[in-house]
């Protein structure tokens, strides 16, 4: 194989309870990547479409994390990138680890995957690193394996995936402001009070039982989050009136997607998922702001090869 075309998944991390831990893939929301073999030795970023972002190697997520794949393996050639950008920077729903993992998984494939795609979330991680600060996992992990994953420990990084419930649906709304992550992360306070630690892991627990049980009801009470949502919330605009309104239309709950500003709900069922986007987007027509809004299944393979 010379040339590999694929589509980059679009994620929501944190899933309200588990910040750093918890994320699932969508299934309809991403970019696309063409990576091809080449003579020349290294990793060459040769286009971008869609949205304004560096193109010399070190710079740019994707080749970051693809730099510290090619330093474990050796090659007799390179490779080119081509990114077609459709997810925002600086939205909350993945846009540095869609194009982190695209990266790592298409030039593995390339290889003949010398690497398992867990193998890969620990290079894609380093993209998240030049891009946050920090080598988060929760938006690679589901962007590399589909489906929920939890981010048991990054040193040594161990990542499970976690069942996901077939009539789960996501609807994501996108106010058009940018929020970076590493300034979302800013904010946050460096220690949790015992009690609240209590309340949140209790949750986490809870929402793994929901997924693999199947049981809704219990998914969407333990999509609560005591530790972060309180912070961050007040950087994305009508916050409050969002999640009420998703509940209110049937959501089982919602919450900030990754960093924000995208506000997640997740619904059993599209028919309800669509009701949440109508309520979120009626939300944001009152108060004047332009969103973006997805509903999409779960996806539970991650990034596909669609040529
Ligand atoms: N867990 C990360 C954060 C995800 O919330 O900062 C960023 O998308």
């Amino acid at each position: 194989m010379e040339e590999i075309k694929l589509f980059c998944t679009a994620t929501i991390a944190n899933v309200s309870c588990g910040f750093d831990v918890l994320g699932l893939a969508l299934d309809n929301v991403g970019d696309e990547m063409i990576i091809r073999k080449v003579a020349k030795k290294g990793v060459t970023i040769t286009k971008i479409v869609g949205q304004d972002l560096p193109l010399e190697t070190h710079k740019n997520v994707a080749g970051v994390a693809a730099l510290s794949m090619l330093s474990k393996v050796d090659t007799e050639f390179g490779f080119e990138i081509e990114i077609y950008k459709n997810i925002k920077p600086g939205s909350g729903i993945g846009s540095s680890a869609a194009s982190s993992s695209g990266a790592v998984f298409g030039i593995n494939e390339l290889l003949g995957r010398p690497f398992s795609n867990h193998d890969l979330i620990e290079f894609a991680m380093q993209g998240e690193r030049l891009a946050s600060g920090v080598a988060h996992a929760d938006n690679v992990a589901p962007a590399l394996l589909g489906g929920f994953t939890l981010v048991k420990t990054t040193e040594p990084l161990e990542v499970l995936k976690i069942h996901t419930p077939s009539e789960l649906y996501a609807t994501v709304i996108h106010p058009q402001i940018e929020v970076k992550t590493s300034d979302a992360r800013e904010i946050l306070r460096g220690s949790v009070p015992l009690k609240t630690a209590i309340k949140q892991w209790g949750n986490v627990g809870a929402l793994i039982s929901g997924l693999y049980t199947e049981d809704y009801e219990l998914i969407g009470r333990s999509l609560e989050d005591h530790i972060v949502e309180p912070i961050r919330s007040i950087l994305i605009p009508a916050f409050d009136a969002v999640k009420q309104d998703s509940i209110k239309a049937g959501a089982l709950g919602a919450g900030i997607s990754g960093s924000g500003p995208s506000i997640y709900a997740l619904s059993k069922g599209e028919e309800t998922a669509k009701k949440v986007a109508d309520a979120m987007k009626k939300v944001y027509e009152n108060v004047g702001i332009d969103y973006d809004v997805h509903i999409s299944k779960i996806n539970t393979e991650g990034i596909k090869v669609i040529q």
